[in-house]
């Protein structure tokens, strides 16, 4: 069932925020050149919020420990580490939902 996060006009080419949808930490980033998406707004290293992660338009780069993903696929840069799960975003009416069904947050094996 899709939640509804935010309006649609407070997210910018380039830029990314956490929302929270049934519960779910949630990254919602829109890439320079792609469209708006979301991913598990925790890093799959350590279960960290990304709350202070870096996002220069393109990469995600989380603060604790540099790992860092495509924010256009959730593909981590360096293979070894662990994607970012996605979550289904539709947008209607200048609002942004987010679907959380079936989506759990990828983690690393330790
Ligand atoms: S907690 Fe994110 S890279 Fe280690």
């Amino acid at each position: 069932m899709f939640t509804r996060v935010c309006k649609e006009d407070t997210v910018f080419e380039g830029e990314m925020r956490l929302v929270i949808a049934d519960s779910h930490v949630i990254v919602l980033a829109w890439a320079f050149g792609g469209e708006i998406k979301a991913f598990q707004g925790v890093c799959p290293h350590t279960n960290a919020p990304l709350d202070t992660a870096d996002f220069d338009g393109e990469v995600l780069t989380c603060p604790l420990h540099n790992w860092t993903w495509d924010l256009r696929t959730g593909d981590p840069i360096h293979p070894q580490e662990s994607r970012l799960a996605e979550y289904p975003v539709k947008i209607e009416d200048g609002v942004v939902y987010i679907d959380t069904d079936g989506v759990a947050p990828f983690f690393a094996e330790r």
